[in-house]
């Protein structure tokens, strides 16, 4: 039986059309402890989801469907290191990632001995690049550090060094490269010294393109900047499951540091493929990040669902796309230093679950992932905002704040607080036809400009979104925060019955484009082609 023809499911659709009819100005009217109610901590954040359009009741119905869709099952698989990846028969077992002590998931297979071998070995060799030790052909000191990697292999890296960029090393620089664009590489090399420049080139498979072409450039440049002599050992490192392909690249064995199998790649911040990270923030900092993620984990596995972050956190989001109907979900930092989070949870939820086939490969009935996207809250206001307050669209939104800012400047942050509230409020509760008429007739405003201009500046309201405000972007904060979001969506997988780990679905792009790739050359093989893919060939041949 699939979920969507269980009893909880039928009820919820019941109790959605109740609430279809309740606006949030009626819930908090009627329940002045809502806003304490409907609000969960656990450390140094505060999950407040009273701005969204649900009851205790709601909720208390979300849990028993969770139940149905035994969640506390697929948890326990999780955690037991079960092959709950089935159609690529791996274990999921990056909570191991963060951990500290052996033996785990049990007796028998026991993951921590190379975790934390591996581990040891990123420190050291961070350590051994923040003191200036590690020395490039001419023996000076390496100062740049470059990440070679695509999605997993960048982006959560990436996002986190952004968001601890305050703990970053005074003089050593990281810098990541993903895009197969040039205009990304080749604007940097020209910042860059080759006798001082490390490039870590982090890909799961080793294969993949985007990463294996920049990865190549950046050994050209060094060959034709430091001779054909050079000792390229002293200029690379690599992460990967595939060791081999690393060390005929060139790397030195002892500089490949490893990824299992059961790391999915979104899932990978924690391993070595967060090398750039620790080395950027050093082993200490980055151990308080794991430690965060390690709290949640067990807060995860443990909580009763009704005081569950995550397991409510992914309960709201079923609610909001399978029975109010949301087709996306925004993501609004209100911290420039968690710029580059939306792009991340992008990857995390899109890739895990954008799919609509179940575990067992049969359709699946109800929507799943929704679209998400997002940008710096503060600088949409004056950009997409305007959609959400008057699009007539349901957007749930995500409103993301650190209390205390890393960059202090004097009325900056209750500044850009007061705007991260404000808009969470006027989406909220919007601005009725009576109320914008007595604020205009105040303004005394002609009564016929008021009755042109009135359906303009009434706001519907009825918008749902949470609110996550952490106490600072402290590194065991931010290790939670996003161990929050992993454990977000395994809810929401097992929820929609799909598996979470796996990504055919970017198979199908990268074998076309390896086709496409020699008709450029070869304009005779364009002709096996569609007609669109061989006009824009014969464009760019002109
Ligand atoms: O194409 C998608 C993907 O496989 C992601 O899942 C992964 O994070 C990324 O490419 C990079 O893969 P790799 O680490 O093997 O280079």
């Amino acid at each position: 039986m699939t979920i969507t023809a269980s009893r909880t499911w039928a009820d919820l659709c019941a109790h959605r059309q109740e609430m279809e009819k309740t606006h949030l100005r009626d819930l908090f009217a009627g329940d002045p402890e809502r806003a304490g109610s409907l609000s969960l901590s656990f450390d140094d954040i505060l999950y407040d989801f009273s701005k969204q359009r649900l009851t205790r009741e709601t909720l208390g119905r979300l849990v028993k469907l969770a139940g149905e869709a035994f969640l506390p099952e697929w948890i326990e698989r999780m955690f037991a290191g079960d092959r709950i990846n089935v159609s690529e028969g791996r274990s999921v077992l990056h909570v191991a990632l963060r951990r500290f002590s052996a033996p785990f998931p049990n007796g028998q297979f026991d993951v921590m001995a190379d975790v934390l071998a591996t581990r040891k070995r990123m420190a050291e060799f961070a350590e051994l690049l923040r003191a200036g030790k590690c020395h490039g052909h001419h023996g000076m000191a390496i100062r740049d550090v470059v990440n070679i990697g695509i999605g997993g292999s960048d982006l959560g890296p990436k996002m986190m060094n952004q968001a601890l960029r305050a703990f970053a090393h005074p003089t050593l620089r990281v810098h990541y490269v993903s895009n197969l664009d040039g205009a990304q590489l080749a604007p940097l090399l020209q910042t860059l010294d080759p006798r001082t420049t490390l490039f870590i080139v982090v890909s799961k498979t080793f294969t993949t393109q985007e990463t294996m072409v920049n990865a190549e450039t950046a050994r050209n440049w060094l060959k034709s900047n430091l001779g054909d002599e050079v000792n390229l050992a002293n200029h690379f490192a690599a992460v990967s499951s595939r060791p081999e392909r690393a060390a005929a690249f060139g790397v030195s064995r002892d500089r490949v540091f490893p990824i299992w199998d059961w790391v999915g790649g979104r899932y990978s911040l924690w391993s070595a493929v967060g090398l750039a990270l620790m080395i950027a923030i050093g082993p200490h900092a980055f151990d308080e990040m794991l430690r965060g993620a390690e709290r949640m984990d067990e807060h995860f596995r443990t909580a009763p669902f009704a005081q569950n972050l995550p397991v409510i956190m992914g309960l709201i989001g079923i609610w909001n796309t399978n029975f109010l109907g949301a087709t996306t979900n925004a993501v609004l930092p209100y911290n420039e230093s968690l710029k580059y989070l939306p792009s991340f949870l992008q990857q995390l939820e899109m890739e895990s679950n954008g799919k609509s086939v179940s575990i067992a490969g049969d359709p699946v009935d109800c929507a799943t992932c929704p679209i998400v996207w997002g940008e710096l809250g503060n600088n949409g206001q004056h950009a997409f905002f305007q959609l959400l307050h008057q699009g007539g669209r349901i957007v749930p939104c995500d409103f993301i704040a650190s209390v205390r800012s890393d960059y202090p400047l004097p009325g900056h942050q209750e500044a850009l607080l007061s705007n991260c509230f404000a808009q969470s409020s006027a989406l909220a509760f919007g601005k009725t036809e009576s109320e914008v008429r007595e604020s205009m007739e105040k303004e005394s405003v002609a009564p016929e400009e008021v009755a042109d201009l009135l359906p303009h500046r009434v706001f519907a309201g009825n918008q749902p979104s949470s609110t996550l405000l952490l106490k600072t972007l402290a590194p065991g904060t931010l290790g939670s925060l996003v161990a929050l979001y992993e454990h977000k969506v395994f809810v929401q997988g097992a929820v929609w019955g799909i598996n979470s780990f796996d990504q055919w679905g970017v198979e199908l792009g990268k074998a076309v484009a390896s086709r496409i790739l020699p008709a450029f050359d070869d304009p005779a093989l364009a002709s096996a082609f569609d007609g669109s893919t061989q006009a824009l060939l014969a464009y760019c041949r002109k």
